[in-house]
């Protein structure tokens, strides 16, 4: 698999990145690990976690996701192989969602030793907090890098404009910055006034930041749960806007065209597009895994990339 430079980072990341939301918990540990290995076989090498997985499926408490990695990482002995990204920011059991400095160390803690590495290669910050200044949040990931515990910090659910905040602060007092944002994002738009919160989907904004500044998003929920394909699963109403059954019915168009999946044309799409962009993939099957990854050898021409970014 072809790998990117991850923005300003030193991260050279794999153009697909790994969901490990599920993982230990939903996706039993044997699955679990088929999967990781069968993408790490792909050439894939950047794993996305966080503190608060899945705390929300029932009989688990959150962390599941950390440990299960942890585990799988000693046991196949390849972690500096491997880019693992965790976050903080989520509420879950006994922890408030908060960007406080205390909370951030404190949970960086506990996500290494859940994972039993030294050092987290990215750090996101989960979720904005407007109740705690942007220059105290940067000040406790900076402490987390100059101590070693974590390579680069990324934001994640943010508006651009808080990340251009960010980056002067940053510059400005000579600290570490967030070198990508992980947003939402799909091929269906949110209608307008629609809402995906606290989630924040992407928008022009946005794309218009990222190609600028050479900021890259890293992409989640980019099949809808499985909604574009999946007979028993429905689109969420915030999707269904003005311009939905014409990009729906132009995404059909384009698979038939290349012979692909319409899930592997949302990917490609995203692959193509004029903004770095990292796709997060996520599976809890072998064909649905297969599926995802078989979007890296579609290749989509001008003019079809134009008629599915202006499908309307
Ligand atoms: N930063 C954030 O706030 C945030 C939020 C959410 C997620 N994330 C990250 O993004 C990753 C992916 O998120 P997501 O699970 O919401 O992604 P998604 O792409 O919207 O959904 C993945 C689910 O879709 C189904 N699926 C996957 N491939 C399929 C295929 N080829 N055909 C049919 N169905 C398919 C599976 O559901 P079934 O298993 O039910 O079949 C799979 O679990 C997570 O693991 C996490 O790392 C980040």
């Amino acid at each position: 698999m072809k790998t990117v430079q991850l923005g300003s980072s030193e991260l050279q990341v794999s153009a697909l990145g790994l969901g490990a939301m599920f993982f230990g918990t939903r996706t039993p540990t044997d699955m679990s690990y088929e999967l990781l290995d069968e993408y790490v076989a792909a050439g894939g090498n950047f794993i996305d976690s966080a503190n608060i997985y899945a705390h929300w499926v029932e009989g688990f408490k959150g962390g599941e996701s950390e440990v299960l990695l942890g585990e799988w990482l000693r046991q196949r002995g390849n972690r500096s192989q491997q880019i693992i990204a965790t976050k903080v920011g989520f509420g879950y059991p006994g922890v408030l969602q908060e960007l406080t400095p205390r909370t951030i160390e404190e949970e960086c803690n506990k996500s290494l030793k859940r994972l039993g590495i030294e050092t987290i290669d990215l750090y996101y910050a989960h979720v904005d907090d407007y109740n705690v200044p942007m220059e105290e949040v940067l000040e406790a990931f900076d402490k987390l890098v100059n101590a070693g515990k974590v390579r680069f910090i990324g934001a994640s659910n943010y508006l651009a404009w808080r990340l251009e905040e960010a980056r002067g602060l940053s510059e400005a007092k000579g600290l570490s910055n967030f070198v990508c944002v992980q947003q939402r994002h799909s091929y269906l738009r949110l209608k307008p006034g629609g809402s995906t919160a606290p989630q924040v989907t992407t928008n022009t904004d946005l794309f218009d930041y990222s190609r600028r500044r050479n900021f890259p998003i890293v992409a989640y929920s980019v099949l809808l749960g499985g909604a574009y394909t999946q007979p028993d699963r429905s689109i969420g109403r915030e999707y269904l806007g003005p311009d939905s059954d014409a990009r729906l019915a132009m995404l059909k168009t384009i698979a038939s065209e290349t012979g692909a999946t319409i899930n592997q044309i949302v990917l490609a799409w995203m692959l193509h597009s004029d903004y770095p962009t990292i796709p997060l993939i996520a599976a809890s099957s072998h064909q649905q895994l297969q599926e995802n990854l078989g979007a890296l050898d579609v290749k989509l021409s001008a003019d079809q990339m134009q008629r599915l970014d202006n499908a309307r």
